[in-house]
């Protein structure tokens, strides 16, 4: 099932000038970086929880110290992105990954302020490593995630209480004895969601889990929350952060990451070469496969900005637009144009801040995007990285 584009508004960038940055490239909008900022500093601050930005969405650390300005800290996947996290970001760090290495874990510790595990094995057989950073003076909290077994994922790819998941330890299972030593709760089961879904994954694992919320300090419900989204219902989430709170003893955190960089930015490119095959078929500097993997993985259709209508003009061509790998399948997607577009021709596909900057390679030897920042009010854009032939050629060897 192809999942729909819940996002899309071209914002600001409807006045952009594409020629301005080389093809192609990202191009994000700090202003809506900060406007999306705003409304989870909002909801961490009326809710009173904190707010984290999931690294794994949107990394882009030239803006590190803009997201200081907002939230809380930041949560990462592992042992990269949790250094990345203290090179270059403010405030608390929680890291969480599915399962860690030995040799990874001191250093974890030694970074986060949490360390979320998935299963109470984990825990149980890196107590040794747990207690010696302790011995040596590091301070940090254990979690561990739980599977609510409650799906509300609209396509199992994205969701992780699916059957037989791997992500998270089944509530099912959960006994007191599995607490020991365990200083938090995690809980990430929403994909692009709204409240709703949150309040029924709640409402499904309350009654479980209440005799155990006495002895945990925080509880972390992940990810996947569209808080950002223009029909978000902000006033339930915060109302609800209120009363969790309220009722179990607990701090309350969020880890958004497509929030904070929803319709923040773009992707530019231009078409290459256009040719009849059973429709008229362009080739692109972009590539599904190789910048914006999601088209593909999901799959989704990425909106174009200013894509004409089937209304205008009776001229108008449909074209299927795909990049220049030699796989069949990097097919962006069938687009209207006003008319035929020439060679030269810049294009751009929204939303494409989260996710697919974090994504990208270099299959084929195709070109990686560059990064632009832009500020929709001042029209100030700083080229924050211009990738060369070095960034194929020295992660292969
Ligand atoms: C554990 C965890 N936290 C947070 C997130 C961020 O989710 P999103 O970008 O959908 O808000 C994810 C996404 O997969 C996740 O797995």
């Amino acid at each position: 099932m192809a999942m729909q584009t819940q996002a899309g508004d071209p914002g600001a960038f409807a006045h952009f000038d594409l020629n301005r940055v080389p093809s192609p490239a990202f191009v994000v909008d700090e202003v809506a970086v900060r406007r999306n900022l705003a409304v989870l500093k909002d909801v961490g601050a009326r809710g009173g929880a904190r707010v984290l930005l999931a690294l794994k969405a949107f990394s882009m650390w030239s803006l590190a110290d803009v997201v200081g300005e907002y939230l809380d800290g930041v949560c990462a996947s592992g042992l990269w992105e949790a250094r990345l996290a203290r090179e270059f970001y403010r405030g608390e760090l929680t890291t969480y990954s599915p399962a860690y290495k030995a040799q990874d874990l001191p250093e974890i510790l030694r970074l986060s302020d949490h360390v979320i595990f998935n299963s109470p094995d984990q825990v149980a057989r890196f107590a040794v490593l747990i207690a010696e950073a302790r011995a040596a003076g590091e301070v940090f909290e254990i979690g561990l995630r739980l599977n609510p077994e409650h799906s509300e994922g609209e396509v199992a790819k994205y969701d992780p209480a699916q059957p037989c998941s791997r992500l998270g330890f089944p509530i099912s299972q959960l006994t007191p004895e599995h607490m020991r030593g365990i200083d938090g709760l995690h809980i990430h089961a929403l994909c692009e969601q709204d409240f709703a879904p949150l309040s029924r994954i709640w409402a499904a694992v309350e009654p479980r889990l209440a005799p155990l919320l006495g002895g945990v300090k925080w509880l972390n419900l992940g990810g996947g929350h569209h808080v950002t989204r223009a029909d978000y219902q902000i006033d339930d989430l915060v109302a609800f952060l209120q009363d969790i709170q309220q009722r179990h003893g607990v701090q309350a955190y969020l880890e958004p990451g497509e929030a904070v960089a929803l319709d923040a930015g773009i992707l530019i490119g231009e078409v290459l070469e256009t040719f009849d095959n059973g429709m008229a078929v362009g080739i692109t500097d972009i590539s599904a496969t190789c910048h914006m993997p999601d088209v593909i993985e999901a799959p989704y259709r990425p909106a174009m900005l200013g894509e004409a209508t089937a209304k205008d003009a009776a001229g108008n061509v449909t074209m299927r637009l795909g990049g220049p790998s030699c796989l069949a399948g990097d097919i962006i997607g069938d687009y209207v144009f006003a008319e035929r577009p020439p060679v030269g021709t810049r294009i751009a596909f929204l939303d494409q801040a989260h996710y697919s900057m974090v994504k990208t390679n270099t299959f084929n030897g195709v070109p990686l995007p560059a990064i632009a920042l832009w500020n929709s009010k001042t029209e100030a854009l700083t080229m924050v990285r211009e990738f060369d032939y070095s960034a194929f050629r020295d992660r292969l060897s």
